[in-house]
This record gives C-alpha cells, structure tokens and sequence, in this order.
C-alpha cells in the first residue's frame, strides 16, 4: 500500500494548482463547485409546457374564483397557501428551463418571455406567501399575460404550429 501515501502530495499539488487557475466566478452564477454543470436537457418545449408549465399554471388560476362577483374558491388552510407557493415556484424555474438547449428559439423576445414567466410567478409565489388574495389573482393574470404574449410571437405565427388550446382565463371557470 505505497502507492496511496506517494500519491497524496501529488494530488494535493494538483488540486492547488486548480484552484489557483479556476476563474473568478461569475456574479450571480456559478455556484459553490466554481464550473456550471452540463445540462441534459430531455424534454420538448411542448413537454416542458404539459409536465410543468400547465398544470402548475392552472392550480393558480384554480385557486381564487369568483362567480358573479361573489368569492366561490379561495385558498383556506396554510397547505392550501404553501402548495400554491410551490405551483409558482414550479413555473418560474419552468422559465429557466424554457432557457436552455434546443427549447432556445432565440436569443431575444424568447428569452424576454422566458425571464418574464419567472418574474411573474415570482409575484404569485410572494402573493402566497403573504396569504394576500387580491395579490395571487393579479399575479396570476399577469402570468397569464406572459403565456399568450409568448404564444401570439411564437405559436400563433407559426402555420406549421398547432393552435394551442388558450388556457383558462384565470378566475373565469
Ligand atoms: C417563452 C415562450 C412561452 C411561454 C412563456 C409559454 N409558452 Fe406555452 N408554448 C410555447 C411554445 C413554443 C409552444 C408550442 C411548442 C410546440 O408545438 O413545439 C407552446 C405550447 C403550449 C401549449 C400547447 C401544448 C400542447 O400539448 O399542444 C399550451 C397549452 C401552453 N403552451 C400553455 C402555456 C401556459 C399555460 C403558459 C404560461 C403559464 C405558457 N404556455 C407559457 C411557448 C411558450
């Protein structure tokens, strides 16, 4: 057992040398191990859409309904405010996602919509967290905005896209 012990300084010499060549890391960025991971990004844009975008969307707009302006639905319980929280904090990372590899449709209004869906629901994730009603239903029309305003530049304009079904008008059904 020789080799372990005449490796050690060896090792120890080359991990200095890493650390002292590692580039500054980014502001905002990089995270406690210096380098970015690499993405292994799997899923459509279609796909983010179905397993995340959709349904977390909906469960906020779900959440606050009123029928002739008379309140039907709230959220009551401090669950029901945390897994709304949670809805909004799945749609706002959805927007990184919609960030990165081939989901990328440019370099531009894509990454505008993008940043935008994260901001929004970042708006109704602190809605949730101060149990402020009036909030959550201006967040979540906001969001709302921010998916047909992404659809009209990208799905629409596309003849070869199918018409995506428009998602329920929030506080409507
Ligand atoms: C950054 C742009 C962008 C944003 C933001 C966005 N979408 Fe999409 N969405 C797309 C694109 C592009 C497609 C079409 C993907 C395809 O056909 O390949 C799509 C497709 C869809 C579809 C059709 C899915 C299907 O199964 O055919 C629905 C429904 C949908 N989006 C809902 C939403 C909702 C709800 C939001 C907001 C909470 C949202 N999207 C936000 C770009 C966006």
């Amino acid at each position: 057992m020789k080799l372990p012990t005449a490796a050690a300084p060896l090792f120890a010499a080359v991990l200095a040398t890493a650390q002292c060549t590692r580039p500054a890391e980014a502001p905002g960025g990089a995270g406690a191990a210096g380098a970015e991971p690499q993405f292994k990004t799997v899923a459509t844009n279609d796909q983010v859409m179905d397993a995340i975008i959709i349904p977390n969307a909906q469960s906020i707009w779900d959440a606050v309904v009123y029928v002739d302006g008379k309140l039907v639905t709230a959220p009551k319980t401090d669950d029901d405010w945390y897994n709304l929280q949670m809805n909004a904090y799945a749609v706002a990372e959805a927007g990184n996602l919609l960030k990165i590899g081939a989901r990328v449709k440019d370099n531009e209004d894509w990454v505008t919509f993008s940043t935008a869906l994260t901001d929004r629901s970042m708006e109704a994730v602190r809605a949730a967290e101060k149990k402020d009603l009036q909030a959550l239903l201006e967040a979540g029309g906001n969001v709302y905005n921010v998916c047909t305003d992404c659809h009209r530049k990208y799905v629409q304009a596309d003849p070869n896209a199918a018409d995506p079904p428009v998602p329920t008008v929030p506080g409507s059904n």
